[in-house]
């Protein structure tokens, strides 16, 4: 199944195909686990100061009990297990099966037996309500088809007085690391991708939004921030290859080119990375929206 597929589907959605469209993302995002696993500790380097943040944000204290959404190889989720301590309990959670395994694995491999592994779809989070303290959830609500739900069912399930904390990332044309991927993509296929109003990284971009998700799912105290998050590659090889293993559904895009229509989008991208040259290689901005809240009282449902 190619992603382009997704995407054309994307635009003429309804209710009924609604069903289809999210088992299809989702085996999309089972598809690209392999370079989460490869790249895992390249990915808790690149967002260990927006790992530092959302567990500040989140108040977390030993003994809490603690949900990861969309954890792909764990790297908040695990840093939290080191500091909930032995009473404590992190669940790690994607809707993948084998995102879920690599941060499973890694929990294993820091001899962290506070952690547990579940399957989750965040817009429908198979817990019971009010159990959790605190719930993370790093670059993954903007995947969420109606994100909306995605923040209501984080609501719910945390406690009275549980916090949560998000990230998202911020708009593309500060995320050039990204942005001049789909910029090369959507020049050589035509269309912009990924469709307006689909899910994608920078779909939840407008921090006013994004602020607004979290208090309409009831959560108080609603505060969003941003951190730079730049990316350095010490060549145009390594960027490349690196974001084409990890960026979801451009992944599956670029896999299904014919070789001309690959190599072009390559040297588009090229050039468009030569503004980013420095003397020690590629150095790009990049931002991400921190978002925070707090459950007070009853929530909306
Ligand atoms: C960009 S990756 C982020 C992974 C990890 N949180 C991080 O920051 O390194 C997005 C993750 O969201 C997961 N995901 C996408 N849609 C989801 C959903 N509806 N419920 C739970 N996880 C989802 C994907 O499987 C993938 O692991």
């Amino acid at each position: 199944m190619g992603t382009s597929s997704i995407a054309q589907q994307a635009d003429s959605r309804t209710d009924v195909a609604n069903d289809d469209f999210r088992a299809r993302l989702h085996a999309m995002w089972a598809g690209v686990a392999g370079g989460w696993r490869e790249y895992a500790k390249d990915v808790d380097a690149r967002g260990s100061a927006v790992t530092e943040r959302m567990l500040e944000l989140s108040s977390l204290r030993p003994n809490d009990r603690v949900l990861e959404l969309a954890c792909g190889p764990g790297s908040v989720g695990l840093a939290a297990a080191q500091r909930v301590g032995p009473a404590g309990e992190v669940v790690v959670s994607d809707v993948a099966a084998e995102m879920t395994s690599i941060a499973r694995d890694r929990a294993h491999a820091l001899g962290l037996a506070n952690v547990t592994g579940r399957v989750l779809d965040l817009e429908s989070i198979d817990e019971p309500d009010d159990t959790y303290d605190v719930v993370l959830c790093r670059e993954g609500l903007m995947f969420a088809t109606d994100p909306a739900r995605g923040a209501r069912e984080i609501a719910r399930v945390l406690r009275i007085g549980g916090r949560a904390a998000l990230a998202v990332w911020g708009p593309r044309e500060r995320n050039p690391w990204l942005g001049v991927v789909f910029d090369a993509v959507s020049a050589e296929l035509g269309r912009p991708v990924p469709p307006p109003g689909t899910p994608g990284p920078f779909s939840l971009a407008d921090a006013a939004r994004l602020a607004a998700l979290l208090s309409d799912a009831g959560l108080s105290h609603v505060e969003v921030s941003e951190i730079s998050v730049p990316l350095r590659a010490a060549t145009f090889d390594e960027w490349w290859d690196r974001t084409c293993a990890l960026a979801g559904p451009l992944t599956q895009i670029l896999a299904s080119l014919p070789a001309g229509s690959a190599e072009r989008l390559r040297s588009r991208a090229r050039e468009s990375a030569q503004s980013y040259q420095t003397d020690n290689g590629l150095d790009f901005p990049g931002v991400t929206l921190l978002a925070s809240g707090r459950r007070d009282g009853r929530v909306h449902r």
